[in-house]
């Protein structure tokens, strides 16, 4: 169990055949892709802004991206809220016949690290921006309070390499997963990816 998240029952993972297989919810995948989409355009743009001189521009974007990051975090706490009263559906037993023990372990475990990683990053670098003694005002609209005192070697030495590093884990695990269900899609061709995709 993490973040109160209950594992799902073993059994519950070979309930169902090919066809009738059942899929995520409608919100489980607007979430899934809309989230996909931000946590891809932060990282983007957080690599960017980080390589630019200072500037108007670059300020601009430090702004954007803490903004769409505080966005990932809400969402994500709603996405794990909404898990909790609406279970994964059962994986089609066929699929589950088909993947050796370890991959079903990594396909749980690679969830269970990713929703890890929706918290870790953006509350690093929530950190990051108070240590730095620069509060954030969400969307210029909503001032949140900072939970760490202005120290700014801390936040050099010890905040943004947390941030960063945890942020590249979150884009190779992501690189893993997309990889993980491009392969059900071209190579085992089953049905995996039709349960997180929108008819
Ligand atoms: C930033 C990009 C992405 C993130 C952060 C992400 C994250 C996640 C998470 C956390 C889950 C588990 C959902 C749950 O059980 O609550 C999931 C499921 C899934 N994702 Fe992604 N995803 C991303 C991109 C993609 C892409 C590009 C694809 C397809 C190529 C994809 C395909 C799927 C599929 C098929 C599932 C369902 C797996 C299953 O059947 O259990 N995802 N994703
Ligand atoms: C999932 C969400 C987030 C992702 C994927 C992400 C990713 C990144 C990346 C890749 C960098 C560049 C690191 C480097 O090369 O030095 C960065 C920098 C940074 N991020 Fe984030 N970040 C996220 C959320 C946040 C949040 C919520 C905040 C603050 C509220 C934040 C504040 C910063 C700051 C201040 C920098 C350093 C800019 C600089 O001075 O160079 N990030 N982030």
């Amino acid at each position: 169990m993490l973040c109160g998240m209950p594992a799902e029952p073993l059994n519950s993972l070979a309930a169902h055949d090919h066809a009738d297989a059942p899929r995520y919810g409608a919100v489980a995948m607007a979430l899934h892709w809309l989230l996909a989409l931000l946590i891809v355009a932060s990282f983007s743009v957080g690599l960017y802004m980080a390589s630019l001189p200072f500037s108007p521009m670059r300020l601009r974007l430090i702004s954007w991206h803490k903004w769409a990051g505080i966005t990932i975090l809400t969402l994500s706490a709603l996405r794990l809220l909404w898990r909790q009263s609406h279970r994964p559906p059962p994986l089609a037993a066929s699929i589950v016949r088909a993947m050796p023990g370890w991959q079903l372990v990594a396909h749980r475990g690679t969830h269970l690290l990713l929703y890890l990683l929706f918290f870790t990053v953006p509350l690093f670098g929530w950190a990051y921006s108070s240590a730095l003694g620069i509060p954030i005002v969400w969307f210029g609209l909503v001032p949140l309070p900072d939970f760490v005192a202005v120290d700014k070697d801390f936040a050099e030495a010890v905040l943004k390499p947390l941030h960063k590093g945890s942020a590249f884990t979150l884009a190779a695990l992501v690189l893993l997963h997309a990889g993980a269900a491009l392969k059900h899609r071209f190579i085992d061709r089953d049905a995996l990816l039709d349960r997180m995709w929108p008819k």
